[in-house]
């Protein structure tokens, strides 16, 4: 475990049942005067109505808002620099973020963009960007990739076909309003991938290189709450409890990676996304019951703890058998979420393997944090045991 470790996060955070309701308020904490807003976000969550009831109360308190619904899913860097040239010509006070991970990772550029002389290519990495950015609120309505507390953006570079972090301090945001209200409606297929995700996060936090007091005790707490839920959610999505506990387990995630990181799961999903658009979340449930096997003689003791934050009965079983039995449980949860477990579905062929483990193997940021190093040939033969 390392000795030195560090931890931030996001300004303001508010959290509760209908949070979004009162946003008016709330907006108090950022200490600026705010004449015109931006609120980014999708088609398909402006139909939900909660962008709108946003957009009311702040037109009520006489300020300007413009609403853009043009991020699309997992967005590229051409995507984001046209939505950024639609709304350029005006000076915004605050960004608003409403939307799952994409949203906020494009919301948070947007910002950066704004204030700095810089294009996204030159952002691409740690550390880059020179200023901070507009002021932003994020307002997750996925739960979830966690960005609504790390210091990281993801954009697809189709030309690589590859998915690329930016990674700055700039890019936390001033203020995160969690309102579980908002995920009740989240299709069962997002609220499994994106539940998944959130757990896939906490789980190699936990077992990353660079795990620490701080990432583990919001690793373990995350992996309680959505285990205790991720089913639930799943089968009852009107649930609020279940969805609460979602929703602030996916943020423990995400302050769980900012200290920790993620590892090999993410590093071989990102080349899944980039080059077969495979959901986020997908390609990581798809990946982790493989990865962590992979990894099992590194980790044995750590799955065990995991194990008993799942709510696994431990009592009297070995570390080893404890291990296994979280492998189990993330393959009989992947069976209940009817996530798909086969690449052939999204058009992956055994010839295309060796690019996409060349890709993966670029993704040096994560695969540092592994427990065990990696070779070309290892990543292949987990990619070629998801080809059933
Ligand atoms: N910044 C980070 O720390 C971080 C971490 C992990 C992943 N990511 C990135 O986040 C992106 C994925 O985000 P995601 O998994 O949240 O998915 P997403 O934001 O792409 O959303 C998936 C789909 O669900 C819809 N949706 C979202 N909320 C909804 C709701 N409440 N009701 C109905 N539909 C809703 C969206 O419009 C979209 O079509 C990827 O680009 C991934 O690389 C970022
Ligand atoms: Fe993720």
């Amino acid at each position: 475990m390392n000795t030195l470790y560090q931890f931030q996060t996001a300004d303001h955070i508010i959290s509760g049942q209908d949070s979004i309701k009162d946003i008016k308020s709330h907006l108090s904490v950022l200490g600026v005067n705010i004449e015109a807003v931006l609120i980014v976000t999708q088609p398909s969550i402006k139909d939900l109505g909660f962008v709108d009831s946003v957009k009311d109360q702040l037109i009520e308190k006489g300020i300007d808002v413009d609403v853009n619904t043009d991020i699309l899913p997992e967005p590229t860097m051409d995507n984001i620099n046209d939505v950024f040239k639609q709304v350029s010509q005006k000076d915004y006070d605050v960004l608003i973020g409403v939307g799952g991970g994409s949203v906020l990772d494009a919301t948070k550029i947007l910002s950066i963009l704004a204030t700095n002389d810089q294009q996204i290519v030159d952002l691409l990495g740690t550390d880059l960007i020179q200023n901070p950015g507009v002021p932003t609120v994020l307002i997750p309505t996925t739960s979830g990739t966690g960005s609504e507390v790390t210091p990281n953006a993801i954009v697809t570079l189709p030309n690589e076909e590859l998915k690329v972090g930016i990674v700055s301090k700039y890019l936390l945001p001033n203020l995160v309003i969690l309102d579980p209200a908002l995920t009740l409606g989240l299709p069962k297929p997002i609220t499994a991938a994106t539940g998944m995700d959130a757990f896939t996060h906490s789980l190699e936090s936990f077992i990353s290189n660079k795990a620490n007091p701080i990432s583990d005790m919001f690793a373990l707490e995350s992996i309680r709450l959505i285990s205790s839920s991720i089913v639930e959610a799943y089968q009852n999505g009107s649930n609020i409890e279940a969805r609460e506990k979602m929703l602030v387990g996916s943020m423990y995630g995400g302050m769980a990676l900012t200290s920790a990181g993620t590892a090999a799961v993410h590093a071989l999903a990102y080349p899944l996304g980039g080059k077969f658009n495979i959901p986020h979340g997908v390609a990581n449930s798809m990946l982790l019951p493989h990865v962590t096997k992979f990894n099992m003689d590194q980790i044995t003791n750590r799955l065990s703890k995991i194990a008993e934050a799942m709510g696994i009965d431990v009592r009297g079983i070995s570390e080893t058998e404890a291990a296994n039995l979280v492998v189990e449980k993330i393959q009989e949860w992947t069976h209940t979420l009817e996530i798909p477990q086969d690449l052939k579905e999204y058009g992956v062929k055994n010839s295309d393997l060796k690019e996409l483990s060349v890709s993966a193997s670029k993704v040096t940021r994560l695969l540092n944090n592994n427990p065990k190093t990696l070779s070309l040939e290892e990543i292949e033969n987990i990619y070629r045991q998801l080809l059933a």
